[in-house]
């Protein structure tokens, strides 16, 4: 089972990304055949800033690997290191129709919120389904957002085999129900574009301020509350032990839950989780030489299987004369 995934390198890591796919791609490492990647040509969409851009790679890099991604043991690159991906997407873009990529909703959102409607950012889809596809990935983990992103990538597979006689593996999304949304501080889907983010890696004051941010209603706390309403008890959710967790939905229940000291309990909950990950990534960032070293392993790696898919679609559509 060919297993994909990629991440933008746009910005620091937040809870949701890493419930909502990281988590999983990591967890995968030994039962499948693993395929990560920092997806820097999307990311160009939003950043114009060399030194932001290639920064944001390394620590992207760093990221995943105090995370626990074990680079021997899956295919960990940077997508521009793999030029084919840019081929075969001119290539995908020359079948795909334009209804099905003016449909896609994250364009519409990302213009809502300020990022200039380039060509680049409305043929965002496309240059995912080349990521896809060009590796034959058979599942794809991602949050919720990127479901649509996925149908895309299937209905370009799908119609490329029609045309052209069969070629692609058409992939499966992945979304892992439980956590498919993580919720942000505000309720709405945690996301750095709304900026009610708590990054995995923050701490100290800085972590506590957003903890303690986290909305709540006004109700007192010998009154009884809804557990599956409350913002900060969905969090919750994702950090204590079910013991835990089943005591304080008792206190929402039947009064008593203290909104304050659930937060304090919340914030470290979260600092202990990730204390281990922040000590590595201030490792793997005070060598980036070999950070280097091992994304471009990777990419040779990744390489190898693209040109094998790229090959054989030059061949399907009369490229190879
Ligand atoms: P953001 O919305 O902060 O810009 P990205 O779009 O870069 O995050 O998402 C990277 C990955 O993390 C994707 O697979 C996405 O579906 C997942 N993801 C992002 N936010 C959440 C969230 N709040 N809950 C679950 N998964 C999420
Ligand atoms: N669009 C995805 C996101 O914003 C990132 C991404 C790019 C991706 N290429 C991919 C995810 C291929 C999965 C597979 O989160």
């Amino acid at each position: 089972m060919k297993i994909l995934s990629g991440i933008q390198p746009s910005g620091q890591l937040h809870i949701g990304n890493y419930f909502g796919m990281m988590q999983t791609m990591i967890s995968q490492m030994e039962s499948s055949d693993l395929y990560v990647f920092i997806v820097d040509l999307h990311a160009m969409t939003s950043v114009h800033d060399r030194n932001r851009l290639a920064n944001g790679t390394l620590e992207a890099a760093a990221d995943f690997l105090a995370l626990g991604l074990d680079p021997e043991r899956c295919t960990f690159w940077v997508q521009s290191d793999v030029p084919e991906v840019c081929e075969l997407t001119w290539i995908l873009s020359t079948i795909a129709p334009m209804g099905l990529v003016e449909r896609c909703h994250s364009y519409k959102d990302k213009i809502a919120n300020g990022i200039e409607p380039s060509h680049g950012l409305f043929s965002y889809p496309i240059l995912m389904a080349a990521d896809i596809l060009l590796y034959q990935a058979d599942q794809v983990p991602v949050g919720q957002d990127q479901k649509q992103h996925l149908e895309v990538a299937r209905d370009l597979a799908q119609k490329f085999n029609n045309i052209f006689g069969e070629t692609f593996v058409v992939p499966d999304p992945v979304i892992n129900k439980v956590m498919a949304t993580v919720p942000g501080l505000d309720g709405r889907k945690m996301s750095k574009s709304y900026g009610n983010t708590i990054p995995i890696f923050l701490e100290g004051k800085a972590l506590k301020k957003r903890v303690m941010a986290i909305e709540t209603d006004a109700t007192l706390v010998e009154d009884p509350k809804d557990p599956d309403k409350c913002n900060l008890f969905a969090m919750l959710k994702l950090f204590a032990t079910p013991g835990r967790l089943q005591e304080v939905r008792d206190l929402y229940v039947n009064g008593g839950a203290a909104y304050g000291y659930i937060k304090l309990e919340l914030l470290e909950l979260i600092s202990d989780y990730f204390a281990e990950a922040r000590r590595k990534k201030a490792e793997f960032l005070a060598d980036p030489a070999m950070l280097r070293e091992i994304l471009k392993k990777g990419a040779d790696k990744a390489r190898v299987k693209a040109m094998v898919t790229l090959d054989l679609v030059r061949e399907r559509v009369g490229l190879k004369y």
